[in-house]
């Protein structure tokens, strides 16, 4: 008998086709999300869950699903899984690292310049038809090259941002919670400094950090104040990094000069204050959008999964301690 899975969101045909020959799929085609009651009733016969990380896994999801082994993301972030409670359960839990980093670091580096040379704004008076002429003083923005990046949370997709920061002549400055070994900063041109300097001395300031409890909020009013006027602030990491609320407030007193921000808290009713600032580059999580790379993420997750339901040790686990107690 095929095992039972579930797809949440719609894969790409060439992913579904090899899934279907393994497995019986019940899969959501339709671009909508199942409400919490759908999704809750349709996985309580299922062995494995294909998820994006805006679909939450709790332990109500899980007491739903009595059957279920494995949970897999299409998504490098896993702060949508309650992994202790997976763990609790013996549901093994995985995720896409690796496949994403280069772009995502693309998109990190669309908003940075974006929010610098004031993309948006400029393009809506074009759009509006009210450009008549040369300008010599408006929509102006600020200089990319040679200024000063921070990065907090160097890790893959960060470094893959540091690296890009080289065609800009630009210096590269890190805040991590571990500091990177000297020949990895070496060959990355960065160099470690405290999270307070990291503040003081941004002109743009890029967080790659995972959500965590600990990270909630690690941008907030009081970082903000600690900022130059005239940084950009770029999150194309996890909405809840940053608390959105006091960043408008810092974006409307121009406090600091601009944000592009891809993700945002309470996705996807984020706060509706940043449709109202100019000085703001917004995306709707769309870091790693890319037909070739969307396409990577679900192939590694179909890999994770299929590994699992064999009774093998999927590639990407992220709760080694589920194995030995996992659902047979
Ligand atoms: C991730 O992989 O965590 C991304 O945010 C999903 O697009």
């Amino acid at each position: 008998m095929k095992p039972r899975i579930l797809v949440s969101r719609p894969p790409f045909p060439e992913v579904l086709q090899p899934l279907r020959q393994r497995c019986l799929v019940e899969a959501n085609e339709t671009g909508v999300a199942w409400s919490l009651e759908e999704f809750h009733r349709r996985v309580a016969d299922k062995e494995g869950l294909l998820i994006s990380g805006a679909d939450r896994i709790d332990e109500k999801l899980l007491d739903a699903a009595p059957h279920l082994k494995v949970v897999c993301n299409v998504a490098v972030g896993y702060n949508n899984i309650d992994l202790a409670a997976c763990t609790e359960r013996g549901v093994l839990a995985t995720n896409t690292p690796g496949v994403l980093d280069e772009t995502t670091a693309d998109l990190t580096w669309a908003l940075l310049l974006a929010a610098a040379r004031r993309l948006p704004e400029a393009e809506r008076f074009l759009r509006a038809g009210e450009w008549q002429g040369w300008m010599g003083d408006a929509f102006l923005g600020r200089d990319v090259h040679h200024a000063t990046l921070g990065i907090l949370g160097l890790g893959r997709i960060g470094q893959a941002v540091a690296r890009r920061a080289r065609g800009f002549s630009m210096k590269v400055l890190y805040h991590n919670r571990t500091r990177l070994s000297r020949k990895t900063e070496k060959a990355l041109d960065v160099q470690y400094v405290s999270f307070a300097r990291l503040l003081r001395e941004a002109d743009f300031l890029s967080l790659h950090l995972p959500y965590s409890q600990n990270a909630h909020h690690i941008i907030g009013a009081k970082e903000l104040a600690r900022m130059k006027p005239t940084a950009v602030l770029v999150n194309a990491a996890r909405g809840g990094l940053v608390d959105d609320v006091a960043l408008i407030a810092a974006l409307r007193s121009q406090r600091i000069a601009a944000a592009g921000l891809d993700v945002f808290e309470n996705e996807p009713n984020f706060n509706p204050d940043f449709l109202k600032l100019d000085n703001v580059a917004l995306a709707p999580h769309i870091g790693s959008a890319t037909r070739a790379t969307r396409l990577a993420m679900f192939e590694l997750a179909v890999k994770n999964l299929l590994a699992a339901l064999a009774g093998k040790r999927p590639p990407c686990l992220l709760n080694p301690e589920a194995w030995t107690k996992r659902r047979k």
